[in-house]
């Protein structure tokens, strides 16, 4: 599968055998100046995986019926410029933190673009390969959620056409750390 984008991307599911490559995507993106509000995870903590866990988190990204779909730009002179990771949230199951999934849905996480490939376009492209995924999977909407004290990535996603739904959470101890939800509907 692969979708040729403008300025010569390649917009793709990524490949089971692929672990090398997203481990290292992904410990680059956790060295973003941006990275403590856009992430979760540390970068030391991501470090410290064995390869058993990229190979597993690639083996189930990359094949289909597992729920999640990562997909990844291939950059016109080689190597992947960003990615996007799509999970698939099942209607009348509890999400991580708990709370009801009334409906079936996506959700995007893991999303990042290489600061020389910002601003042309590409964050689309790849919003909307996860986005097409997840219809396909008869999702009836795409959620994510965005720190408030991130207005770059805010910015992407209203323009996307993601719209705020009102909830605001928190995923520290810290309330001060806001996330809001954003939502596509079908
Ligand atoms: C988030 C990310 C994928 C967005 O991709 P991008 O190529 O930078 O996005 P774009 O530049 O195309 O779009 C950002 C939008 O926000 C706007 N914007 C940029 N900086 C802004 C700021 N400080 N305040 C408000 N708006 C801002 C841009 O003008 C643009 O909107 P426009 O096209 O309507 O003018 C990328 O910046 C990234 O990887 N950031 C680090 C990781 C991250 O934050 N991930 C998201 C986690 S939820």
């Amino acid at each position: 599968m692969g979708v040729v984008v403008g300025q010569g991307y390649v917009v793709r599911a990524v490949r089971e055998q692929e672990w090398g490559d997203v481990k290292r995507l992904r410990l680059d993106a956790l060295r973003d100046p941006v990275a403590h509000l856009a992430f979760l995870e540390t970068y030391e903590d991501a470090a410290a995986k064995p390869d058993s866990f990229w190979q597993e988190r690639t083996a189930a990204a990359g094949t289909e019926g597992n729920g999640v779909r990562q997909f990844v730009a291939e950059a016109p002179g080689g190597g992947w410029a960003g990615s996007v990771t799509v999970l698939l949230e099942e209607g009348g199951s509890e999400d991580w933190a708990g709370h009801a999934v009334e409906r079936r849905q996506g959700h995007v996480v893991g999303v990042f673009v290489r600061a020389e490939h910002r601003g042309n376009g590409l964050i689309q492209q790849l919003l909307d390969a996860g986005v097409a995924w997840a219809w396909e999977q008869e999702a009836e909407r795409v959620r994510l959620f965005v720190h408030a004290d991130n207005p770059r990535a805010q910015g992407a996603y209203l323009r996307a056409g993601f719209k705020p739904t009102g909830l605001v959470v928190s995923f520290s101890k810290n309330e001060d750390e806001r996330e809001l939800e954003l939502v596509l509907d079908r």
